[in-house]
């Protein structure tokens, strides 16, 4: 049985490196091929957990569309398969690497598993292109690793047999308790050294992130003047990390440059942003990872979006869905850093920290005992 790992992304990075680094401890082989639709957000992940890929497509390109990024993982991954074929490919969530990874694997007869499979808002545009990017690897896959027990449902909404389908909880949790450990054990790095010295602690820390399609133009410009309005308040400190694509760095380097209680900064490595994370009243961001990460670490989001699929943090209080309306952004980020109280325990509706040893469980006893 040969199994082929398939990631391209900063947040698949995280929430593959978990099932890596528990097939490397039990000794299990298999090759790791990253298609880079991200590069340097990628490789601050692979260097972080020390994983080193047998096949690097190298594909990232500057300002990329999704058709051109499309073709290209579709004729590089052929390549891969021309020269050593494989039993079984598993891909992550709902990236364009994640779907298109899983068609060409298809198309070479390969076996698909989908890591964080089930996740639905059964609209097409909202998230963009990311809804039916995994519905589509969804209808390839063979096998479907949910994470929790609403995304198993939505897969049995659609017909896909039970037995395919193990709850596993999100493995952005064994990384976060992964990443956590390590910190809680001296882990430290220049970056955090620097955040710690920046950081003002008897400030209301708000952290901010942003990257998705469909609020690209006045979405992010709502989001731009709501975060100009709230820093107005000197009891405010914003940190953003701003993500590379090209088109949220110029919005947000125009529109929030020169403000002395804003700080733009450019995107963490993961043990850095875990840790700034930590000392944060509150998040804004439209983040699927952080929405899942956030609960751990008993901090409120606000969710910048018109829909998630992530709707288990949202019943359970730790998020509030919040659009892009700058009026509800300003009045619920007053709301919650006024709150007395504002660091209160939370319960994680997303796994456990065992995700990547029930999907290698998964993998041996019921795909490997059947090739
Ligand atoms: C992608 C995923 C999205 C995921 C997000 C995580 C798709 C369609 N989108 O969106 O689902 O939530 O990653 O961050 O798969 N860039 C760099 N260096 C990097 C990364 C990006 O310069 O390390 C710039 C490049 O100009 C690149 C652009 O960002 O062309 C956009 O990258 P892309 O992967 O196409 O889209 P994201 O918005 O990052
Ligand atoms: N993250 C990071 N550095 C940053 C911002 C986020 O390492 O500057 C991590 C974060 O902890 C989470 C993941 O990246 O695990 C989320 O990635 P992103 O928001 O880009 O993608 P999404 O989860 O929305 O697909």
């Amino acid at each position: 049985m040969k199994l082929l790992i398939c990631f391209g992304t900063r947040p698949e990075a995280i929430k593959m490196a978990p099932i890596c680094l528990v097939l490397k401890k039990e000794n299990i082989p298999f090759k790791l091929c990253v298609t880079a639709q991200h590069r340097e957000m990628l490789d601050q992940v692979l260097g972080f957990f020390d994983l080193a890929p047998d096949y690097d497509l190298n594909i990232m390109q500057p300002n990329q569309s999704l058709n051109m990024l499309s073709s290209r993982i579709l004729s590089e991954m052929d390549n891969i398969f021309e020269k050593e074929s494989f039993d079984l490919v598993l891909v992550h969530g709902d990236t364009t690497t994640s779907s298109l990874v899983a068609l060409a694997a298809f198309h070479r007869n390969c076996k698909v598993a989908h890591v964080e499979a089930g996740l639905r808002t059964y609209n097409k545009h909202s998230p963009f292109p990311e809804e039916l990017n995994r519905q589509l690897t969804g209808r390839i896959a063979d096998f479907h690793f949910s994470p929790t027990k609403t995304s198993k449902q939505n897969l049995l909404n659609e017909n896909v047999q039970e037995s395919k389908i193990l709850i596993t909880g999100n493995t952005v949790i064994d990384a976060l308790f992964i990443t956590l450990n390590r910190i809680d054990n001296g882990y430290t790095n220049a970056s955090i050294e620097n955040l710690k010295k920046r950081i003002d602690c008897s400030k209301k820390n708000i952290l901010v992130t942003g990257h998705r399609r469909e609020s690209f133009g006045i979405g992010f410009e709502n989001l731009c003047n709501a975060i100009l309005k709230l820093s107005q308040n000197k009891d405010i400190e914003i940190v953003y990390p701003v993500h590379l694509n090209p088109k949220v760095q110029k919005t947000v380097y125009h529109r929030l440059s020169g403000i002395k209680n804003i700080h733009l900064i450019a995107p963490l490595d993961y043990p850095s942003f875990i840790w700034l994370m930590s000392k944060s009243n509150l998040i804004i961001s439209d983040s699927g990872g952080i929405q899942e990460e956030a609960p751990l670490l008993n901090i409120p989001v606000l969710v910048t979006r018109e829909t998630t699929e992530r709707n288990e943090g949202i019943k359970s209080g730790c998020s509030i869905l919040v659009g892009t309306n700058t009026t509800r952004i300003i009045e619920e980020a007053n709301r919650i850093l006024n709150a007395g109280n504002i660091k209160y325990k939370m319960s994680n509706p997303y796994g456990d920290g065992f995700g990547a040893v029930k999907i290698v469980d998964f993998i041996q006893n019921n795909i490997f005992e059947d090739a």
